[in-house]
This record gives C-alpha cells, sequence and structure tokens, in this order.
C-alpha cells in the first residue's frame, strides 16, 4: 500500500541518503526500518508524508503518487510519532492529545472527548489529563505522543526511534503495549529503529538498511535470522542469532529431560541415587513447589522435609516460544527451565546449553554462549 519505486535522495552537500530505493509495504502490518545510524531511514520515512521530497523515483500511497496530494491533505491521514514525543510544553496532555482533531475543525468539546478515549487507549489513567508534559516521566510522554498521532484515527502511522530515548524497562512496556494497540488498531506502521532486538520483536517485515542508503534485505523476521541475505546482514543481526531464533520454535520443540523431578514423598536416600545438583520437588500433582539444592539435604526421611528455594519462572508447553524457555532457565536458581503442561504440572526440565544447542541447530551454528547472548540483548 506504501510504495517505493526507484527512490534515491541526495541533499544538496552530496550526501546520498537513500539510494535506488524499491520497496512495498504491506497495509495493516508493521514494517520496520533498521540500520546503522546515517543510512537513510528517517529520511526514507520522511518521504511518506512529503516532509522530504525525493531526488528521483516515485513515492505512492494506495496506489497514488503523493506528490499528486496537497501535503496537508496527505499528512492528515498518517501519523507521526518521534523520539522525544514532541510535545507542545505549554499545552495540558489532554490539549496535546487534541491537536490534531482541533486543526481538523473539531469543536473543542469533541476534540477533548476524543482526547480522553485516546489517553485511555494509550493506557494512561484520567488524572494525567491536566499535567503538562514536564511533569510526565520520559515513557509516559511517549504514550501521549502516540495517542497525539492517532489522534484523526488515520491509516497510517509513521514512528521515528520513539522508544529509543527510554530506559530498557520502560521501553519493553511500551513496546508491550505497542503491540497490544496494534492488535486493536490495525494501522499500516513504518518503524524506524537502529536495534535490531526491537526490529525483531515488532516487525512483521523488517527493511535492513546499509551505510549509503541501500536496502539490504526486506524479509520476514524469521527469514532475516534464518538467510540473512549477506555479510552486512548477518553481522547486523549478530552472532546470537540462533538465540534470537528461539523466538520462532514453538516451546513443545524443546527435548526435556525429568530425572531432577521428584515427588515430596521419596526417600531422601533415592533422591540422592538421583545424582543431580538440583531437585525440583513436586506434589503428586506433579505441581511445582520449589527447587532442592542436593548438597543441603537432610540427613533422613523425604524430599518434603528438604528446605526448597522458590521456583522462579516456569515456561509453557502450549502457548510460550523456547525463548521463553531459555529466560526461565537463566532466571532459575537450578539455572534449568521448567516446563509445565496447560494445568501447571511439570513435564521436564532443561538446561540453557541444552536450549541453545536448540537454537544452534536451527542455524547450523556451535552452540553459542547463551548466558553470555542473553546479557547482550537486554
Ligand atoms: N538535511 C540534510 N542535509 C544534508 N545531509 C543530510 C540531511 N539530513 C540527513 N542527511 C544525511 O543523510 C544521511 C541519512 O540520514 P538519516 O536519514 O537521518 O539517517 P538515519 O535516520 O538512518 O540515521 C546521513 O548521512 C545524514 O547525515
Ligand atoms: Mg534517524
Amino acid at each position: 500500500m506504501i510504495r517505493f519505486n526507484a527512490v534515491s535522495k541526495s541533499y544538496p552537500n552530496g550526501t546520498t541518503a537513500v539510494d535506488d530505493l524499491s520497496l512495498e509495504l504491506a497495509e495493516g502490518g508493521i514494517t520496520v526500518l533498521v540500520g546503522p545510524s546515517g543510512c537513510g531511514k528517517t529520511t526514507t520515512l520522511r518521504m511518506i508524508n512529503r516532509m522530504v521530497e525525493p531526488t528521483s523515483g516515485t513515492v505512492s500511497l494506495r496506489g497514488r503518487d503523493i506528490r499528486e496530494v496537497h501535503a496537508p491533505e496527505l499528512r492528515r491521514g498518517i501519523g507521526y510519532v518521534i523520539q522525544h514525543a514532541g510535545l507542545f510544553p505549554h499545552r495540558t496532555i489532554l490539549d496535546n492529545i487534541a491537536t490534531v482533531p482541533l486543526l481538523l475543525g473539531w469543536s473543542r468539546k469533541k476534540a477533548r472527548a476524543r482526547a480522553a478515549e485516546l489517553l485511555e487507549l494509550v493506557g494512561l489513567p484520567e488524572e494525567m489529563a491536566k499535567r503538562y508534559p514536564n511533569q510526565l516521566s520520559g515513557g509516559q510522554q511517549q504514550r501521549v505522543g502516540v495517542a497525539r498521532a492517532l489522534g484523526a484515527d488515520p491509516p497510517v502511522l509513521l514512528m521515528d526511534e520513539p522508544f529509543s530515548a527510554v530506559d530498557p524497562i520502560v521501553r519493553a512496556e511500551l513496546q508491550a503495549e505497542f503491540i497490544r494497540l496494534q492488535k486493536e488498531l490495525h494501522k499500516t506502521i513504518v518503524f524506524v529503529t537502529h536495534d535490531i532486538d526491537e526490529a525483531i520483536k515488532l516487525g512483521d517485515n523488517i527493511a535492513v538498511f546499509r551505510t549509503g542508503g541501500k536496502l539490504a534485505q526486506f524479509d520476514t523476521p524469521e527469514q532475516l535470522l534464518a538467510h540473512p541475505a549477506d555479510d552486512f546482514v548477518a553481522g547486523f543481526v549478530g552472532q546470537d542469532r540462533g538465540i534470537r531464533r528461539l523466538s520462532f520454535v514453538k516451546a513443545g520443540e524443546v527435548p526435556l529431560r525429568d530425572g531432577p523431578v521428584l515427588t515430596a514423598t521419596t526417600p531422601v536416600a533415592q533422591a540422592r541415587a538421583a545424582a543431580e545438583a538440583w531437585l525440583l520437588v513436586v506434589d503428586d500433582g506433579r505441581r511445582p513447589l520449589g527447587w532442592a539444592p542436593a548438597a543441603e539435604l537432610p540427613a533422613s526421611g523425604t524430599l518434603a522435609d528438604a528446605s526448597l528455594v522458590p521456583l522462579g519462572h516456569t515456561f509453557s508447553l502450549v502457548g510460550d516460544s523456547a525463548r521463553a524457555a531459555l529466560d526461565s532457565a537463566l532466571l532459575s536458581p537450578a539455572r534449568l527451565a521448567v516446563g509445565v503442561d496447560a494445568d501447571g504440572a511439570v513435564v521436564g526440565v532443561a538446561d540453557a546449553q541444552e536450549l541453545s544447542a536448540v537454537a544452534a541447530a536451527e542455524v547450523g551454528e556451535p552452540a553459542a554462549n547463551a548466558e553470555k547472548a542473553d546479557g547482550d540483548d537486554r
């Protein structure tokens, strides 16, 4: 629905920001433009709403060359969100969100009612309406920026590094919220980021750019990780793409062992014979109770007498990905991921090494150091 046909952009100083770009972006999906700084992402994005005009080639929206559309009319159908939210500091949050409806000539009452709706939609409490931007956190301001861009319910949303300026935890929240919002709204979204993990999390399709404004690869996240087009893309998606690919492997495919899984009625002597460093103690219904470190077992009795370390996170064999299993292993005191079925009963456990072997098999690479890779990801 948004189509770049042999588009180039050179600036008067001779910089080629975008070089012969041909690309078709699907309606109702999230397309992520990703690549190192200065590779032409922002320029590409701004050519969609005519903030930047191409030097050559054409950009069309729903089959119509956008040069034929009066720029203000074009922009009415295209929301735009930028890094620091770009809020008006002297307007209240509600009036910031109402900006576009007011520009469209809506009555003040109708515009404010719409703004209140949007405030709720992006997950902000009502009492924020009367505040000013500097009274909000960075993450809250970013939500207001998204709400404002949605003001006139535009079918297309352009987002330029909208979550880059907030800390990693808030960023993860905003990303999750954004995925939820898009499930409701089905906008056609073009999302710029320099962060490949963000691209893989959010994109239905990903366009990887290299320096010089050249498109290196346009693919689904899964294809990008499995089959990078060249060394540049392979390097950019990282050596640990096996780990990233775990997001696309169903947790049900992870091989599990049940040697360390024992019921609370198991005699200590028998538990010792299992020769495991950590024992996962379960009840009669195989529901997990906690971890017993083998080195600290009581001299006699059953596992019910052992002192247990809390479980940490389990992963679901029915709903989760293998990536969730890896997180579960890394967060577990025993460094073992605990896989449970739909009823929460333990099926078995796997360690990070076993999980990273699954990842490596996926891409035909030697097993990466899962713990290190996970640390790098955060
Ligand atoms: N107005 C401008 N005048 C001259 N060069 C520019 C201008 N805007 C961007 N550039 C250059 O074009 C290239 C691409 O920039 P940009 O699209 O902002 O990249 P990105 O968003 O990927 O970081 C960079 O080399 C940048 O310095
Ligand atoms: Mg940029």
